[in-house]
């Protein structure tokens, strides 16, 4: 067994979410949430947001009629794969089903200082190329706010009161920060909790949900101990955490290095090549045997992709979940499910990016 490491800059080993919750000790999505959240989309219906942090009192909020908003940020390393949209379609669709207020920030900062070979212009022409994928994805623009740390420079001023609340050691202790790396990484802390409660410093005090993978926990943490301080007297914003979404080859997150996956810029041929050649297969090793024993969708990385991101219908899942574990449907089959689905997606996506330029200025905040 391979050690189970997760922070907020390293996510390797094998996953036991429940025991991430005990953990974490955060709390896990109960039925009466599940029942609020069941028009929205897959991934909130369907267990991959697995746990939470004071979201039912998110849509008590809502449901008295008080403002709530969804604040969720992006790093920036380089051109978006379809992993890095899962909290973005959570946004989306809570958007939707809430009206609410969402907010992106784009940590151009965070990448510069982590990754070594990134320049300072790569670093913004990524956030530009994001910025894109993101307003591509049917945000409203008269309830979206998105910014850059680079260029919308205020949020320093934001960040900078609260880098005055952390203490050094408290960084240390919940980021693991250690001697040799640049001092960018003890301060950025700060301005992702900046971030977090930007949503109350743009309007006024209220509750601000983050969707987020689980390794950015100790982001919340942090951010939710500093929310009440006498300086700011915030709200503690909610959380929702997602489990990873794996990589084609079956590894537990889908990282930006490597091969194995699938661009937002892919072609349909590449989308294709890539599926077939990396997508790991819980199928049988012949046909006859497959015909026998079934697939097993728990480790079948098309059949995951169809549940978290690419098939809407619950009936129509649930039917080649049947279809596949009873051998009637084979790998290749479902492979070609998931490779039209993909395609299909990219190819709308691709066209409303093109579109998106035209209304930057419609969801950009300035300083
Ligand atoms: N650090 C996050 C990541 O690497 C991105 C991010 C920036 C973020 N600001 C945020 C996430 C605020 C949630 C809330 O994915």
């Amino acid at each position: 067994m391979t050690k189970t490491v997760i922070s907020p800059w390293e996510v390797e080993g094998d996953i036991d979410y429940k025991k991430l919750i005990k953990q974490f000790g955060t709390t896990p999505i109960s039925d009466f949430i599940n029942n609020k959240l069941k028009d929205c989309h897959p991934l909130l219906r369907r267990g991959i947001y697995f746990s939470h942090r004071d979201f039912d009192k998110w849509l008590k909020a809502h449901s008295e009629g008080k403002k709530v908003s969804v604040i969720t940020g992006r790093g920036p390393s380089e051109k978006m794969h379809i992993g890095h949209l899962v909290p973005f379609l959570v946004a989306k669709s809570l958007q939707d089903n809430f009206g609410c207020d969402v907010y992106i920030p784009i940590s151009d900062d965070e990448k510069f200082f982590v990754k070594k070979n990134l320049s300072f212009e790569e670093a913004l022409k990524y956030s530009e190329d994001n910025i894109l994928d993101l307003i591509a994805l049917g945000f409203d623009p008269k309830k979206t706010f998105i910014f850059q740390d680079f260029v919308y420079t205020d949020i320093y001023k934001y960040a900078a009161r609260i880098a005055k609340r952390i203490t050094y050691s408290t960084a240390k202790a919940a980021f693991g920060l250690t001697p040799g790396k640049n001092i960018g990484w003890s301060f950025y802390p700060a301005m992702q909790a900046a971030h977090i409660l930007f949503p109350q410093f743009h309007s006024r005090k209220h509750i601000s949900v983050v969707p987020v993978a689980i390794d950015q926990d100790p982001f919340i943490r942090l951010t939710r101990d500093i929310a009440t301080h006498k300086d700011f007297n915030l709200e503690k914003p909610a959380a929702l955490h997602a489990q990873f979404v794996p990589s084609l080859h079956g590894g537990s997150k889908m990282s930006s290095s490597g091969e194995g996956l699938i661009f937002l810029s892919d072609d349909a041929k590449t989308v294709k090549k890539k599926i077939n050649k990396y997508a790991f297969s819980g199928g049988q090793a012949t046909i006859e045997e497959h015909r026998k024993k079934g697939g097993n969708t728990k480790v079948d990385i098309p059949f995951q992709y169809l549940k978290m991101l690419f098939e809407p219908s619950d009936e129509k899942l649930e039917e080649i979940k049947q279809e596949y574990e009873s051998g009637k449907m084979l790998t290749g089959e479902l492979k070609a499910i998931l490779i039209e689905k993909i395609n299909d997606f990219l190819k709308d996506h691709q066209k409303n990016k093109i579109e998106a330029k035209k209304n930057l200025d419609k969801f950009i905040l300035k300083n």
